[in-house]
C-alpha cells in the first residue's frame, strides 16, 4: 500500500531511515516538547521513538503506527503521526510537530486533514483521538479547525518543573468527519 499523501501546498512522505537528521532536529527544538512529559533526551532516545514509527508501519494498515513528514517545496517543515493504541475499538491517536519557522501559515492544519481524510479513508478506524496539555493554545486550535470536538479535560496529569497541566481530550469520529473540508 502507498502511504503517500498530497494536499495543494504539501507532501505527506511516510517515515524513512534518511529521515533520522530531520528527526534529530525537530527533537531539538525547546519548543517540540515544551508541553510534553515524555521528552527524547538524547541520541539514543530519538532514535529508539524513530525506530518504533518504521517497525509500527509494518503493522498498516489496520494496526499500527506511522509517522509522515512534512514537506513544503522539497523542504521538511514537520511531522505527523497516528498511533494505533487501542486496536479492538479501532481507536487511534493523532499528533504533529512543525518547525517553528513554519507556523502560522496553515500549514499544520492542511496536514492534519489531509491525514485525517487519508486514514478514515484508507485504514479501519472509528474514532481519532489528541489528547494536548491544556495550555498549549496553538495545537488546541488546530484540533478545533480540523474539526476535532472537545470532549473533556483531564485535571492535572502533567506534571513539568515542578508545575501541573491539565490534559484536553478531543476526538473526532469517522460518521462526523467531512472528507471535503
Ligand atoms: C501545534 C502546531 C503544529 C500548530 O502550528 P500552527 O502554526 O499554529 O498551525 P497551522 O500551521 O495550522 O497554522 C495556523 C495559523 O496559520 C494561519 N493560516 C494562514 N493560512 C492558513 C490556511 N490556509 N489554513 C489555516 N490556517 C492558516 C491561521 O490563521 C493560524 O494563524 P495564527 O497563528 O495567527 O493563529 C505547532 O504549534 C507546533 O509544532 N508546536 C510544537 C509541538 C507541539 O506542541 N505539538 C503538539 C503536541 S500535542
Amino acid at each position: 500500500m502507498e502511504y503517500s499523501i498530497k494536499t495543494d501546498r504539501l507532501d505527506l512522505q511516510p517515515l524513512i531511515e534518511s529521515d533520522f537528521d530531520f528527526i534529530r532536529t525537530l527533537n531539538a527544538r525547546p519548543e517540540y516538547f515544551q508541553y510534553e512529559n515524555e521528552r527524547a533526551h538524547n541520541d539514543d532516545e530519538i532514535k529508539k521513538q524513530f525506530d518504533g514509527f518504521l517497525e509500527g508501519a509494518k503493522n498498516l494498515p489496520n494496526k499500527g503506527s506511522i509517522q509522515w513528514i512534512v514537506i513544503n517545496n522539497d523542504v521538511r517543515i514537520g511531522e505527523v503521526h497516528l498511533w494505533n493504541w487501542w486496536e479492538k475499538t479501532l481507536e487511534w491517536e493523532i499528533g504533529w510537530h512543525f518547525l517553528i519557522e513554519h507556523w502560522g501559515k496553515g500549514f499544520a492544519t492542511e496536514a492534519a486533514r489531509a491525514v485525517l481524510r487519508y486514514a478514515f479513508a484508507n485504514f479501519r478506524i472509528n474514532r481519532i483521538m489528541a489528547c494536548p496539555n491544556a495550555a498549549n493554545i496553538r495545537s488546541i486550535a488546530l484540533c478545533e479547525r480540523i474539526g476535532m470536538i472537545k470532549e473533556g479535560q483531564v485535571r492535572e496529569v502533567r506534571l513539568l518543573n515542578g508545575v501541573y497541566y491539565d490534559e484536553a481530550i478531543f476526538g473526532i469520529l469517522k460518521r462526523e468527519f467531512t472528507p471535503a473540508l
